[in-house]
């Protein structure tokens, strides 16, 4: 379906050209005086000064010439030279009706679907998930539907940091623990037990205690080294016990972002990249585009056009080591041979950027990727507490992902129990109570954070993310389970919903023109923040079309009307406002409940 301003826009260009003038000034936009009018088109201003007359002797020729035009109820020409528009709400009725009989609601996917990789989550194996792997983890997620929804062949994947020292550092201190273990034995030549010798929270005690003790001890430290350089050459020993720790930290990872309602389509890792390197590395060599410097293998990045200085990408370190700019080169490499990606979408902390630049940059000299491959970097700011400082525990830790999360679901719990104890007609069980509570705590968690633009830094604060009002995930959810109500009641009448699909009549009142109007803006809203890989739009325009249902609701009496058709109309459009908001949340990556 066109986009209804698209539509506008045609009828005004229309006529500035009947009237001999460039058809680029017929562009209309949202009023930004919406007391006065819905869209304006300030061409006329511009166009003056071309054809050098007065802009309202342009302006009042476009107004006259759409005087009669069906798509309007009035045009009018105000000085200097604006044109005020609003649409007909006869028009708007049968714009909103097409859009009621769709099941995409007017939004059409693209005509070239492209394959974007979208890497995301990037947890660090053996390390538990803390707040700071959040944002990825959010973000990502709702850039792979809101593609996925545009119809892109979209593939999600994890990125397991699992290659590195901190391999090194488990092997060695669990050595220390347990050095009967056969992993060590370098003579020994059977099969590894299929069990692996730790559990979760072992593993969680392992990598901090080696992690503090190499930097204390440098002893350790070589250890360390030296085990992270044996399990790269292929020890077989320390392999199994990379698998194990792989095993059991994926195990648990998965479990994590479950309860985030995040899942990932690959769960490859670093180390699943670092086959590709050798080849690479030669390649850029031969081609002479890698050179030695201070004996690392580096190349430039540098481009003419650089207002700042952008160092040369290090390959190899000078000890022959692969780092974190090899890893994502060579990953490159292997999602070229194995996706074709027409994108690669990488979700990382802002500060990242100039990792990502030099990287970006690299591949595309070297030609390891084809020239027209899109590479993005989503960088995102930091989640701060409410002392703008950035989150953490009360005793100034890193605060876990898990305990952030069930610290909000406790509190979401809190405050349903206590509304179901003012509202005794809600009665849910102890368990519904509960997953309600999650969901309601997930929505407010993910909106919290999606409602920010990606690359601001913004504040935590619990108490207004889990408020019923304002700009709130929780508030969302309400006005939708508001709408289930309505409809159940309606339905409880013998009424049928199928029915009220029926056509959309034109508005009675402003709030309802409002709603129609916002619900109008579906197809554009979510092109346009696709197009920019902007979830925030999506939550603004969520936010704005609840806000619009409300003031429609307070002002309607939907289930006592007694014109049927004036009836089915209104629930048509309940319909509609419900599809567009469980659609728009489902690509931010949360659900609904039935009752609140
Ligand atoms: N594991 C990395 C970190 O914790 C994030 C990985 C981002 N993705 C990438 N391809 N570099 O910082």
């Amino acid at each position: 379906m066109n986009k209804l301003m698209d539509l506008i826009s045609e009828e005004v260009t229309k006529v500035f050209v009947q009237e001999g003038y460039d058809p680029k000034y017929g562009k209309v936009t949202v009023s930004n005086r919406p007391d006065l009018c819905e869209f304006q088109c300030n061409g006329a201003m511009a166009a003056a000064k071309e054809y050098k007359c007065a802009p309202f002797m342009i302006s009042d020729k476009i107004a006259e010439g759409l005087k009669d035009n069906e798509m309007f109820s009035s045009v009018e020409s105000v000085k200097p030279g604006f044109l005020n528009i609003i649409v007909s709400p006869e028009f708007l009725a049968g714009f909103v009706s097409d859009m009621a009989k769709d099941e995409r609601f007017g939004c059409e996917k693209v005509e070239n679907p492209k394959t974007i990789i979208v890497d995301y989550g990037g947890p660090n194996v053996a390390k538990p998930l803390h707040v700071g792997h959040l944002r990825s983890a959010v973000i990502g997620e709702s850039v792979k539907r809101m593609n996925r929804y545009m119809g892109h062949n979209v593939i999600g994947d994890v990125h397991l940091g699992d290659w590195g020292l901190q391999m090194g550092l488990i092997i060695t201190e669990l050595r220390e623990r347990k050095p009967e273990l056969v992993y060590f034995d370098e003579n020994y030549e059977g099969e590894y037990p299929t069990e692996a010798p730790f559990t979760i929270s072992e593993l969680e005690d392992i990598y901090p205690t080696a992690s503090k003790k190499s930097k204390e001890d440098e002893a350790f430290r070589q250890e360390a080294l030296k085990a992270t350089n044996e399990l790269q050459g292929g020890r077989r020993g320390y392999r199994a016990v990379l698998e194990h720790i792989m095993n059991v930290s994926v195990a648990d990872l998965k479990r994590n972002y479950e309860n985030l309602n995040v899942e990932f389509d690959l769960w490859k890792g670093e180390s699943d990249a670092q086959p590709y390197v050798p080849a690479m590395v030669q390649k850029m060599k031969e081609e002479g585009f890698a050179y030695l410097s201070d004996g690392a293998l580096v190349v430039d990045v540098s481009e003419e056009s650089d207002t700042k200085e952008i160092p040369p990408c290090i390959i190899l370190k000078s000890d022959g080591a692969s780092l974190y700019s090899t890893t994502d080169l060579a990953t490159l490499v292997m999602r070229e041979e194995e996706n074709h990606p027409d994108q690669v979408i990488y979700l990382a902390d802002a500060r990242q950027s100039m990792h990502f630049t030099q990287v970006f940059r690299c591949a595309k000299k070297t030609g390891i990727v084809p020239e027209d491959m899109e590479l993005l970097h989503i960088g995102f700011g930091t989640m701060n507490g409410k002392d703008g400082k950035p989150f953490k525990t009360r005793d100034g830790g890193v605060m876990r992902l898990e305990t952030l999360i069930s610290d909000i679901n406790q509190k979401m719990l809190e405050k349903i129990l206590e509304n179901q104890k003012e509202k005794e007609n809600l009665e849910m069980s102890q368990e519904e109570c509960e997953n309600t509570a999650k969901m309601i705590a997930l929505a407010a968690l993910k909106y919290g954070d999606l409602s920010n633009q990606a690359s601001k830094d913004y504040v935590f604060d619990l108490e207004r993310f889990i408020s019923f009002e304002g700009n709130t995930g929780p508030y969302i959810l309400y006005t939708i389970v508001r709408m289930k109500s309505i409809l159940a009641k309606y339905e409880a009448t013998g009424k049928s919903l199928a029915d009220a699909k029926a056509a959309v009549l034109a508005s009675e009142s402003d709030s309802q023109k409002e709603l129609m109007l916002s619900l109008a803006k579906f197809n554009g809203v979510m092109e346009g923040a696709v197009a920019e890989q902007a979830p925030h739009k999506i939550c603004a325009y969520i936010y704005e079309l609840a806000n619009a249902f409300n003031g429609f609701y307070h002002g309607t009496k939907i289930l006592s009307e007694e014109d049927d058709r004036q009836q089915k109309s209104y629930i048509a459009l309940l319909l509609l406002t419900k599809g567009i908001l469980e659609t728009c949340i489902d690509v931010l990556g949360f659900s609904a409940p039935e009752k609140m």
